[in-house]
């Protein structure tokens, strides 16, 4: 089973309007609202892949269980919930139909205490052994916290079970002191974690060969509809080239490359396979406005038009 942990999501509406205009009350004539945050969308993509999946969330006060209600009605996936005092977050987005533009407004997450992050720990120590891989996904709501991956990740590795880590900030580089099996930074996330600007694959080489050196076997660096990087700590790189389509949502497009990876590292699979997977997973995700939602035929229709090439090591 592949467990997803999401310290910060959210309940996540969406508001439909034709042109949003500053300073008018406007009527909207379509509204959607989602469980959200990175994980979630983690085990939705599971999910419809046909993996099985459980998502271990933070959560606190009426919109905490709103979230839980959702996951476990709307996207048929087993929430495990650790409860906070603090009320989980909305977040609003306006999208505008008539030229795609989206404005979102972030309330602030829950504030953690030192003995709600302690009781978060063992809670998650206890769910570890139904798990055969792990990932970790978005931030965490409270600098209190910012160490919680780094100490999830320790107590994976020390029952066997493989880690993934897709984050950023803080919290990723104390996740990357724990030694992930595998991290997946977007090329913003990497440039930030490397302090300077990453413009060829071989400077991005360069930058998964130094996480190598750390011990993380997998490094895989997605760039939008740029051809991504898989390196490996064996010597094995690829370059995948993501199919063309017409981008209409590409947020929630990591977390499907991420679910990709999480089933095929838990089933064995090569990183040609996985590359493939990730690759259809992230481009079937962007050709909708739903976050993690896609069919089987999509991902078919998707799978012969990935291209991966096997990079030779210099
Ligand atoms: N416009 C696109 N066309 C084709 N494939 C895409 C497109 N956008 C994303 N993808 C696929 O999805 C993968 C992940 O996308 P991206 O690099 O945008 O992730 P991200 O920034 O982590 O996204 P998020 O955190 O919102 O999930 C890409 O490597 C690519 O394979
Ligand atoms: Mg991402």
């Amino acid at each position: 089973m592949i467990l997803t942990v999401t310290p910060n999501p959210c309940v996540d509406k969406t508001v439909y309007v034709d042109t949003l205009r500053l300073g008018t009350f406007i009527r909207s004539p379509k509204y959607t609202c989602i469980p959200g945050g990175k994980g979630t969308n983690v085990s939705r993509a599971v999910k419809q892949l046909g993996g099985e999946t459980a998502a271990f969330v933070v959560v606190g006060g009426h919109t905490g269980r709103h979230v839980v209600e959702m996951i476990e009605n709307q996207d048929g996936v087993e929430c495990i919930p650790a409860w906070v005092r603090d009320a989980t977050r909305t977040i609003t987005t306006v999208l505008e139909t008539s030229n795609h533009r989206q404005t979102a407004l972030f309330e602030p997450g829950p504030r953690l205490t030192p003995e709600e992050v302690r009781r978060i720990l063992n809670q998650f120590e206890q769910v570890l052994p139904r798990a055969t891989l792990v990932t970790f996904n978005g931030t965490v709501s409270d600098p209190i916290a910012k160490h919680l991956y780094q100490e999830m990740i320790a107590l994976a590795k020390a029952q066997g079970i493989l880690t993934l880590l897709d984050s950023h900030g803080e919290e990723m580089a104390l996740g990357i002191e724990a030694v992930p099996h595998m991290v997946k930074p977007n090329i913003a996330e990497l440039e930030e974690l490397w302090g300077e600007p990453l413009p060829s694959i071989k400077e991005i080489g360069k930058a998964a060969e130094a996480l190598h050196q750390k011990g993380i076997e997998l490094v895989v660096v997605s760039r939008g509809k740029e051809p991504l990087l898989i390196s490996s700590i064996t010597g094995e790189r690829l370059i995948a080239y993501p199919p063309e389509i017409k981008e209409v949502n590409p947020v929630g497009s990591g977390d499907a490359l991420v679910a990709a990876f999480a089933m095929g590292l838990a089933e064995g699979k090569t990183l040609e396979h996985m590359a493939k997977l990730g690759c259809a997973a992230g481009a079937a995700n962007a050709m909708s406005w739903d976050i993690g939602h896609f069919s089987s035929e999509e991902i078919n229709r998707l799978l012969p038009l990935v291209r991966v090439e096997h990079l030779k090591s210099d």
